[in-house]
């Protein structure tokens, strides 16, 4: 029996991925300053570019996508079809190449396009002269480009993809709410509990404890990328500072970044009210893309997760990826995330398939319903706030209680119109038992004649 249901199943489970929203971040790189031990034989592409290491596991990636995407599923076409794939990144070298070497593996050499005809072999030449150029043209053949290799564009403008993926740079108020948050009580006791961090770096670099301080980020970062390639580090930040280190970074920039809860509502309502629409459009299926790909760096990544509620006090490892898949089952719609190949459950949903319609309110509530109200920044705040202590009422913004808005004189005005209120109720009660009285002596609780009358 168990035998016929399992044959069975994937008969009656109709199961189609109508849609995929890739975010990824950045592979394996060079630090992004060189520490004393970080040098240009160690890392000959400079400073935060992406390594050979890095391209490797980009690649590698996009080739398991194709086996998902495009040999099992056939979600996607064999052939790059433009209309079918969007690809954006962050303006950033290293993104830029993450994203390259990624859909090199999605769209390998040899899957890329040819001239048609012997016309094209004969015309499709620069209006520049080009030496050997017979010699390239007879290696090349048909093929466009080496080997059919697949070029595909990858999308990158300032304005508005960017906000989606990094909105600390875009929306003024989540910046200045960051920077409260880390000049606050509570972020500065964090870095106190954790000065033997700093003082070891003030020790090896014979530094400034407030330059200690400052580099920390830097120097992690560089510790993590000397470590990811088999470098070795200064004996004073490997074993447990390196541990510790990571652990304090990751509580820090959760501190700083998404909490309290507003500010991880900021973090990701950009890309999340995208990724709304995104799904919204795909599920009419009135559009041939069945792909998104953003390639971001590990804020990104952490700025989804926070949003949606989900842990994000780690560190992405290098290439770390999220896929929302929307799926169809039978005649019910269903997303899906993925940390790292991990199946998450987004809250609200109660399972890892979650119901589309859940997934759509729980975003519309995780997400600001005005960024041009939400981000603004009044001059007053932007001048002054940064020095002075948050209140409360600075991490209030729509769709929280908005009885939090309201000071001690509103309180008291509203006390003050209840007493007046009881008092007037009170008169009233009083003139009726007095009225009632001469009629019904034998009765000892008035009110109840009164609740009978009225
Ligand atoms: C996809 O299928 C083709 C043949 O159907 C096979 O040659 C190729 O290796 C497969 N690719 C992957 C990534 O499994
Ligand atoms: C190839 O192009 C050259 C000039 O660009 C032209 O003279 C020649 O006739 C063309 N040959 C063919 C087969 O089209
Ligand atoms: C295509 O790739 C092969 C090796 O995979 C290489 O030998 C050949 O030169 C390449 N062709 C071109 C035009 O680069
Ligand atoms: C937080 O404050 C430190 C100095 O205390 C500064 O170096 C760092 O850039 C600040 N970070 C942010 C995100 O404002
Ligand atoms: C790391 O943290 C542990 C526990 O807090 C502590 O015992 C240890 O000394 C720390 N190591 C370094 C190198 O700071
Ligand atoms: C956001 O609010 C501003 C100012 O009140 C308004 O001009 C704008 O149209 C609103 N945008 C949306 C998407 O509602």
């Amino acid at each position: 029996m168990g035998i016929v249901v399992k044959l069975l199943l994937p008969l009656l489970i109709e199961c189609t991925i109508l849609y995929v929203v890739e975010v990824s971040r950045e592979g394996a790189r060079a630090p992004l300053q060189f520490m004393p031990w970080d040098n240009l034989q160690k890392w000959p592409q400079g400073p935060a570019k992406l390594s050979p290491s890095g391209m490797r596991q980009h690649y590698l990636i996009g080739a398991e996508l194709r086996n998902r995407y495009v040999n099992n599923t056939k979600l996607l076409s064999p052939w790059f079809y433009t209309p079918e794939i969007k690809v954006y990144s962050t303006d950033n070298d290293r993104t830029l190449t993450s994203a390259t070497s990624q859909l090199l593996g999605l769209y390998p050499p040899g899957t890329g396009p040819s001239l048609r005809n012997k016309f094209q072999l004969n015309n499709s030449v620069p209006p520049i002269e080009v030496e050997n150029q017979q010699t390239i043209i007879n290696k090349l053949g048909y093929s466009a480009l080496p080997n059919n290799t697949q070029v595909i564009s990858i999308h990158t403008d300032l304005l508005s993809r960017e906000a989606l993926l990094l909105p600390a740079y875009d929306c003024d108020r989540y910046e200045y709410l960051v920077q409260v948050r880390n000049s606050s009580q509570d972020v500065n006791q964090l870095i106190l509990d954790n000065q033997n961090l700093f003082t070891t770096i003030q020790k090896s670099f014979s530094c400034s404890y407030q330059y200690a301080v400052y580099i920390f980020p830097k120097l992690l970062d560089s510790l993590n990328c000397n470590i990811f390639h088999g470098y070795s580090v200064p004996s004073e930040f490997s074993g447990s500072y390196y541990t510790n280190a990571t652990n304090f970074y990751a509580e820090y920039i959760y501190n700083v970044y998404y909490s309290p809860d507003a500010l991880a509502k900021y973090a990701g309502s950009g890309f999340l009210i995208n990724l709304m629409n995104e799904f919204k459009l795909a599920k009419t299926q009135s559009m041939e893309t069945r792909f998104s790909f953003y390639s971001g760096q590990d804020r990104t990544i952490l700025n989804i997760l926070a949003s949606l509620q989900l842990p994000a006090d780690f560190e992405p490892p290098f290439a770390s990826q999220l896929i929302f898949q929307l799926i169809q089952e039978n005649e019910n719609l269903f997303v899906t995330l993925d940390y790292n190949d991990q199946p998450v459950v987004i809250p609200t949903c109660g399972n890892y398939k979650c119901p589309f319609y859940n997934f759509i309110r729980y975003l519309a509530i995780r997400t600001l319903h005005n960024t041009t109200v939400a981000c603004y920044l009044n001059q007053e705040q932007s001048t002054w706030g940064i020095i002075t202590k948050p209140g409360d009422e600075e991490f209030d913004f729509t769709g929280k209680s908005d009885l939090g808005h309201i000071r001690w004189f509103g309180w008291f005005a509203i006390a003050y119109l209840a007493a007046v209120l009881l008092g007037i109720i009170g008169v009233f009660i009083v003139y009726r038992i007095k009225q009632k009285k001469p009629k019904k002596k034998n009765q000892p609780y008035a009110a109840i004649d009164i609740d009978g009358e009225i």
